[in-house]
């Protein structure tokens, strides 16, 4: 059974698909496509459909990631479809959990930064208000986390 993996932000324009894009990128290169499969929705409503933020998909691709998908609102059943959720920030990682009512799946819900190596930030800044700057610090960071989660999730295979 491949390993699953569903990446949240609030918007799901802008973070999430990131994280899900730049980790389907690092996926491919290891030859691992069969093996773990990427999805990302949005905490909010706000942007049902929308394709990725164009700020964002500039940013991510002068990383070489293009960045596919349409946004959707993250659904009860995903606690059920996913083995592990990777919330971009804490406010996400709060409203996920608050989902759960049963309070049965919270060991699935890891904060995104948790995979990081070379960053020391704990949360993936929200840059849709601010400059293009920050489009760039959440490419750069969500490389750092992805390299992170992509080994834990191979050890995490050899182990069970
Ligand atoms: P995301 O960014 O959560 O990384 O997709 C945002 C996108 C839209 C809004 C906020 C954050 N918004 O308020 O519409």
């Amino acid at each position: 059974m491949p390993e699953k993996l569903l990446f949240v932000c609030l918007g799901n324009i802008c973070r999430s698909p990131s994280a899900e894009n730049i980790m389907n990128h690092l996926i491919d290169k290891a030859n691992l496509s069969e093996t773990i499969i990427c999805d990302s929705a949005g905490t909010s409503s706000y942007h049902i459909g929308s394709p990725p933020d164009r700020r964002m998909a500039a940013a991510a691709r002068e990383q070489g990631i293009t960045l596919k998908g349409r946004a959707r609102q993250f659904k009860q059943s995903d606690f059920q479809e996913f083995d592990l959720i990777l919330a971009m920030d804490r406010e996400n990682y709060r409203n996920i959990l608050s989902l759960d009512r049963g309070g049965k799946y919270a060991d699935k819900v890891r904060l995104m930064c948790d995979f990081c190596t070379r960053h020391t930030e704990k949360e993936v800044p929200d840059p849709y208000y601010g400059g293009p700057e920050g489009f760039n610090d959440v490419i750069d960071l969500l490389m750092d986390a992805c390299e992170g989660l992509l080994q834990y999730v191979r050890d995490r295979a050899i182990s069970t």
